[in-house]
């Protein structure tokens, strides 16, 4: 069997699929037990698509998602555009149109998330997303099935690759602001427009999707207090050296009584903290429960081939569900029970 995909948008992290189906084109359809083809890609404007093909892309590369939309054959539809419109519009009319999706747009997963689940759901198909939070760690995933029996407490999380990356640089190699920054765009790990990165807002839209996998419920992203690192300065870092700390992003997501708090700010961390290794593009979640107890989820936070590869392994687990013939199950856990929990006082 052949499971047709169409992926929307061909930057970064969308380029990585061809090479993953590619590179590990055996493995990849044994699980999934069909052939994953990328039928379709939408892409801006025939400027794009023409540019593509004198670069020996030789996609089936369109400009108007009706030609997506409209075509029976296309099983999923990958959305890697990023931002919120058309992200928004053409998701929820893939869905309409009985396609699964796949997405890694945080930003809009994080505001929009609970809506487009619940088309997904009334259309009988769904929504799965593992690329939107920490790049290349299965950690939403981990949290939805391994985590089934505990209960957890608290979330510590270093989630932003782009930022973290900019510190360390800047903290171990006297790097620049702006050329730390350059240098994380250059690699990919930075959004288009990097302000959500390093002003906290990014890794504040991460905690809003992480706390429906690992609590059950939903906070308002506006009710996550985030602050970036765009203020901090070399004496802040040479005071946290002397002080026996690390300034790092942190978020942080804990249930209280009231309900669960989520914020993310620039945090002075012990030096033996685990989280105070965490260096370079690399990402970490740091879980407590009532159970496993401490755990930390360690990977690549942003890239091509790592979040790429969290693509695919949505793309595989569609898969076995359409090549079965049978209704696939929801990613998430927390449409079940959507409770909108304030941030406290
Ligand atoms: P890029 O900017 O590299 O790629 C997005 C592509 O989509 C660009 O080529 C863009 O064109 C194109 N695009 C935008 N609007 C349209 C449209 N209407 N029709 C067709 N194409 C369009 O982004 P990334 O690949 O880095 O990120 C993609 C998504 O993955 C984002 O949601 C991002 O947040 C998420 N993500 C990224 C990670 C990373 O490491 N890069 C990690 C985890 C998640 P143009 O440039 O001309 O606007
Ligand atoms: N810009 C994001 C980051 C990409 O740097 O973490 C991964 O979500």
């Amino acid at each position: 069997m052949t499971i047709n995909i169409a992926l929307l948008g061909f930057g970064t992290v969308a380029s990585g699929v061809p090479f993953l189906l590619k590179e590990n084109g055996a493995k990849i359809t044994a699980a999934a037990n069909a052939d994953i083809k990328i039928a379709k890609v939408l892409v801006k404007d025939e400027a794009e698509k023409n540019a593509l093909l004198a670069e020996g892309k030789a996609y089936h590369f369109v400009t108007d998602i009706a030609e997506i939309l409209n075509d029976a054959s296309i099983d999923i539809v990958i959305e890697l555009m990023g931002r919120i419109e058309p992200a928004k519009t053409f998701i929820t009319k893939a869905l309409q149109a009985k396609k699964h999706v796949v997405s890694a747009n945080k930003d809009l997963l994080a505001v929009h998330g609970a809506e487009l689940l619940a088309i997904a759901r009334d259309n009988g198909v769904a929504l799965y997303y593992e690329a939107a939070v920490a790049g290349g760690i299965p950690i939403l995933r981990t949290l939805a099935s391994a985590y089934q029996a505990d209960k957890i407490t608290k979330i510590l999380a270093v989630a932003n690759g782009t930022s973290n990356f900019m510190m360390t640089k800047m903290v171990d190699e006297g790097w620049t602001y702006d050329e730390a920054l350059a240098e994380a765009s250059r690699l990919g790990y930075a959004e288009s427009d990097p302000t959500n990165d390093v002003d906290g807002i990014d890794a504040a839209y991460k905690m809003v999707i992480l706390s429906q996998f690992a609590f059950g419920m939903t906070i308002n992203f506006e009710d996550v207090r985030h602050e970036g690192i765009r203020h901090i300065t070399p004496e802040d870092v040479t005071l946290a050296q002397k002080l026996g700390y690390v300034i790092k992003l942190v978020g942080e997501i804990v249930e209280r009584e009231s309900g669960i708090y989520a914020e993310v700010v620039p945090t002075f961390l012990p030096k033996n903290h685990q989280l105070a290794t965490v260096n370079g593009v690399m990402n970490a979640v740091f879980v407590e429960s009532i159970g496993i107890g401490e755990a930390m989820y360690y990977g690549p936070g942003a890239g091509q081939k790592p979040t790429a590869t969290s693509v695919v392994a949505d793309i595989i687990a569609l898969a076995h569900g359409i090549v079965k013939g049978e209704k696939v199950a929801p990613f998430n856990n927390f449409a079940r029970e959507t409770v909108y929990a304030k941030k406290e006082d």
